[in-house]
C-alpha cells in the first residue's frame, strides 16, 4: 500500500520518501565520454517540461510532503531562466532544502545570483583536477572555468560545497588522492562515486568499475580516515574526515553496497515522467496529464503510482541485469 497523508508520501516498504530530483534539461555542454556519446540526441524541445510545468510538479510534491529537492540535468544552467525557477521553488512553504547539481562550468558567472534566488546547496561534478584529463574525458577544455566556478560557490558562501566524482579504472583513478586531498586544504566534501552501468553500452564497461572499498583503502594510505556520523537527512554517503581537516570524504556504493533500503528518492526526467528509482526503467508519464487538462488531484495520484511501482531494491548489474535504455542526461544523475 502506498499513500499519501498527513505522514506524507510512504511507499510499499513503509519508506519515507521526502526528496525529488528534477532534471530541468537533457543538454549539456561537456560530453563526458561515459555519459553522453556521438549517438545522443537532445530531446525536441516540444517534449521537455517548460520551466512552469516543472515548478507546477513541485509544487505539488511538496504540498504531498516532498521537503527537498535537487535540480540537475543536462546540466541545469544551460537552461534559460533556471534563476527564476530557483526563485520561485525557494519561496515554497514546506520546501526546506533547495539545492542543484552543475558540472561547473557556468558557475562562476551564476553562483552570486543562485544564491540570491534562494539556492541552499550546491554540488558540483568534477572527475579530474588535471586540465589535460578533463579535456580527454568531457571534451572541453574548460577546466580553469570549472575551478573559478568552484570557488565562486564557496565565496558565495554555499555550504559545504560538494565535488563528486565518478571514480573509472584505468581513466581517472591515479586523481582519487589529489582530490580528497582537497578536503585538507578547504570545507569541501569530496564524494566518490561508484560508476554505474547507465547509458548506451552500459554492460561493456566493468573493467571501468572500481569498488568503494579499493577507494577508501587508497586513501586510508594518506592517513586515518574518522567517520562522520551521518544525520537523518543525509543522503546514500558514507562519510569521514582525515584528522583535522576543513572538509570530508564521502564514498556512494550504488553498486556493490545497496542503500535502497534507505532510499527516500523519486525523480522528474526531463521528458516529464515521475521515476522511483534511477537504476531501472519503470516510470510514470505527467507530461500527458499535464498536458491534458489535468487537476491538481489527478497529478497528484501520478505521485502515489509512482511510489507504488518502487522496487524495494535495485537490480543493476554488470551482467546484463537490468538494462537503463534511459539516458543519465534525461534521467537526472
Ligand atoms: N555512473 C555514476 N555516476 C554517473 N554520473 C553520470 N553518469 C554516471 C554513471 N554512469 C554522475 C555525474 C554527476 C552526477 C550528476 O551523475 O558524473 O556527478
Amino acid at each position: 500500500m502506498t499513500s499519501a497523508n498527513s505522514k506524507g508520501l510512504v511507499d510499499g516498504c513503509k519508506r519515507s520518501v521526502t526528496y525529488l530530483r528534477v532534471s530541468v534539461t537533457d543538454r549539456c555542454n561537456l560530453h563526458c565520454r561515459y555519459c553522453i556519446t556521438h549517438k545522443t540526441q537532445w530531446l525536441p524541445k516540444g517534449q521537455v517540461l517548460t520551466l512552469e510545468e516543472i515548478y507546477r510538479m513541485v509544487r505539488i510534491a511538496v504540498g504531498l510532503g516532498i521537503t527537498k529537492v535537487r535540480l540537475t540535468g543536462g546540466e541545469p544552467l544551460c537552461r534559460k531562466d533556471v534563476l527564476g525557477l530557483v526563485a520561485r521553488l525557494s519561496r515554497l512553504n514546506g520546501l526546506e532544502d533547495l539545492s542543484l547539481t552543475t558540472n561547473g562550468t557556468l558557475l562562476a558567472a551564476k553562483a552570486r545570483a543562485l544564491r540570491q534566488a534562494g539556492l541552499q546547496r550546491i554540488n558540483i561534478s568534477l572527475d579530474t583536477l588535471d586540465a589535460a584529463m578533463f579535456r580527454q574525458l568531457t571534451g572541453s577544455d574548460l577546466f580553469e572555468q570549472v575551478w573559478r566556478g568552484i570557488m565562486a560557490a564557496a565565496d558565495e558562501g554555499f555550504e559545504p560545497v560538494k565535488i563528486n566524482t565518478v571514480v573509472m579504472n584505468g581513466c581517472n583513478d591515479a586523481q582519487i588522492e589529489r582530490l580528497a586531498d582537497l578536503s585538507r586544504q578547504y570545507p569541501f566534501h569530496i564524494r566518490f562515486i561508484e560508476y554505474m552501468p547507465i547509458g548506451i553500452d552500459p554492460h561493456g564497461s566493468q573493467d571501468r568499475f572500481m569498488p568503494m572499498d579499493e577507494v577508501r583503502r587508497r586513501l586510508e594510505r594518506m592517513g586515518p580516515l574518522v567517520p562522520v556520523a551521518n544525520g537523518r537527512s543525509d543522503g546514500p554517503a558514507m562519510r569521514f574526515r582525515f584528522e583535522n581537516a576543513p572538509g570530508e570524504i564521502g564514498f556512494i556504493g550504488a553498486m556493490s553496497n545497496h542503500f535502497c533500503h534507505r532510499c527516500n528518492r523519486i525523480r522528474l526526467t526531463a521528458d516529464g515522467h515521475l521515476r522511483p528509482c534511477l537504476l531501472s526503467d519503470e516510470q510514470v508519464d505527467v507530461i500527458g496529464p499535464l498536458r491534458s487538462g489535468g487537476s491538481d488531484a489527478d497529478l497528484s495520484t501520478l505521485f502515489a503510482e509512482t511510489l507504488a511501482r518502487k522496487g524495494d531494491e535495485h537490480h543493476l548489474n554488470f551482467c546484463g541485469n537490468g538494462v537503463i535504455r534511459t539516458q543519465m542526461v534525461t534521467i537526472g544523475g
